[in-house]
């Protein structure tokens, strides 16, 4: 796998997320579906992935109790496979650690739960289905240090 690297990591817009939520997640789907609940919340935290200034990967992180939730993780189609997912996480992993939050949690897709086991999450439960029609796994992963 060629990385791609030299990505700065920048915290954006909620509406922002929308130019790789929207082509990834949403594909064909009217732009307000991009909009999540609790997207404008104080605590919410957009993460991006930029290259040469391009945005080419998203996420979300909603802060609960104890935990963070991982929301719209996304990197645009051309990018995929080249360490880009990875080394977001990795950066919101950091940030997290610093809002004392022991668990990070996320619903993942089918297709998505490689990559998330390549990246220390494990599966929880059963498989249930989600608002678009995907079946979903949770999965979570201990944040430790
Ligand atoms: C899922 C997604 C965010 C991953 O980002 P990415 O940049 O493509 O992933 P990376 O290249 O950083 O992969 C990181 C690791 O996961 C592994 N991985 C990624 N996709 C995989 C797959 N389909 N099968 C097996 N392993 C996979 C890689 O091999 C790599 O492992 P390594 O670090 O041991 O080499 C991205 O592919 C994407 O946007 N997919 C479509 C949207 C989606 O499904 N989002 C998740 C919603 S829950």
């Amino acid at each position: 796998m060629q990385l791609v690297t030299n990505i700065q990591f920048k915290h954006i817009k909620a509406t922002d997320t929308y130019a790789v939520r929207h082509p990834v997640l949403r594909k064909g789907l009217p732009i307000s579906s991009c909009a999540f609940d609790r997207d404008e919340d104080n605590s919410t935290i957009h993460l991006g992935a930029l290259l040469d200034n391009k945005l080419i990967g998203v996420l979300t992180l909603m802060r609960h109790a104890t935990a963070m939730q991982l929301r719209g993780m996304a990197v645009l189609e051309p990018y995929q496979g080249q360490g880009v997912g990875k080394q977001l996480i990795t950066k919101a992993e950091e940030l997290i650690k610093t809002q004392n939050r022991a668990i990070i949690w996320m619903n993942a897709r089918l297709i998505a739960i490689p990559f998330y086991e390549a990246c220390g999450y494990h599966k929880e439960g059963s498989a249930f289905v989600l608002p678009y029609g995907e079946t979903h796994y949770k999965m979570t992963k201990k944040q430790c240090g």
